[in-house]
C-alpha cells in the first residue's frame, strides 16, 4: 500500500531536503536506459565496482523482512534467487516512478509496500522491526557537503533494524583511503556534480563513511572497489 509522509525531520521539525528527479527516473529511462548504461556499463567502467559484488551483497545479506532505500528500477531485487529468504519488502524512494517500476517488477514475488519520501527524513517504520536494509548506489546523489550531512540515512537504518540486523550497500566516493577514480570516473563525477540534482559527492570520503557506519553499528565490513565504497554493517 502506498504511503506518503509529510516532510518532517527526525527531530519532528520541518525538513527541507532533497528534490524529486522524475526526469532522470522516468519510466522510459528506468525501462530502457538505466540497466545497460548505469548498471552494466558505468558500474564497472567508471565506478570500478563489480556487479557480482552487488549481487552477492543482496543474495547473502537480505532477510525475511527487508527495506530497500532507493530501488531505482529494482534490478538487483529482481535477480534474487528463488532460495532468497525475502518475503516482506518495503521500498523507500523520493521518486514515485522508481517505487511503481520496482513494484511492477517484483511485487508478484514479494509482499511489497512503498514509502514515498526523502531518505533523510524520519522513516515511518517502527524501531527494531526489520531483518535487513539495503541502500545501493544512491548516497552519492543525496544533497550534502560531506558524508556527515547524510548521516541520518544510516541512523534511520540502524533504528529500524532488529539487534543483529544488517545494513548493506554501496556508494560512489570522491576522496579518502583506497578511493581511486579512473579518468572516466573523474570526468563523469565533475560533470554530474556540476548538474543540478544529479550527484553531490565531491567531498564524500571513504574514511568519513566508515566512521559514520561505525558510529551506528557494532560490526562494519567496508571495502573500496575503484571509487565505490561497499559495506555490510551489523547492528
Ligand atoms: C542511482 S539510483 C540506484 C538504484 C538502485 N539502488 C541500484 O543500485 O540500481 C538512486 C535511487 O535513489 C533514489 N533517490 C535519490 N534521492 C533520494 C532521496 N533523497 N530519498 C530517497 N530516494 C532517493 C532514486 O529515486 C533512485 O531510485
Amino acid at each position: 500500500m502506498p504511503e506518503t509522509t509529510p516532510p518532517t525531520g527526525p527531530d519532528g521539525k520541518n525538513f527541507t531536503g532533497n528534490e524529486k528527479n522524475e526526469g532522470l527516473y522516468s519510466p522510459g529511462v528506468l525501462g530502457k536506459f538505466y540497466t545497460p548504461y548505469v548498471i552494466w556499463f558505468s558500474h564497472r567502467a567508471a565506478w570500478g565496482v563489480s556487479n557480482k559484488a552487488l549481487h552477492d551483497n543482496h543474495r547473502t545479506h537480505i532477510g525475511q523482512n527487508h527495506l530497500t532505500v532507493g530501488p531505482g528500477n529494482g534490478y538487483f531485487l529482481a535477480k534474487l534467487p528463488a532460495s532468497t529468504p525475502l518475503r516482506t519488502l518495503r521500498l523507500l524512494d523520493l521518486n514515485r516512478t522508481c517505487l511503481d517500476f520496482t513494484t511492477q517488477r517484483v511485487g508478484r514475488r514479494f509482499d511489497t509496500s512503498t514509502i514515498e519520501q526523502d531518505a533523510l527524513a524520519a522513516w515511518p517504520v517502527d524501531d527494531g522491526t526489520l531483518d535487513s536494509v539495503d541502500c545501493h548506489m544512491m548516497i552519492h546523489t543525496l544533497r550534502g557537503d560531506i558524508i556527515g550531512d547524510k548521516e541520518e540515512l544510516v541512523a534511520q537504518a540502524a533504528r529500524v533494524l532488529k539487534p543483529g540486523g544488517v545494513f548493506f550497500g554501496a556508494t560512489i566516493l570522491a576522496q579518502g583511503p583506497d578511493v581511486r577514480p579512473n579518468a572516466l570516473a573523474r570526468k563523469l563525477m565533475a560533470l554530474y556534480n556540476g548538474q543540478s540534482n544529479t550527484f553531490s559527492n565531491a567531498n564524500d570520503s571513504s574514511s568519513d563513511l566508515k566512521k559514520v557506519l561505525e558510529r551506528h553499528f557494532s560490526r562494519v565490513e567496508f571495502e573500496v572497489q575503484g571509487c565505490t565504497g561497499v559495506w555490510v554493517a551489523t547492528k
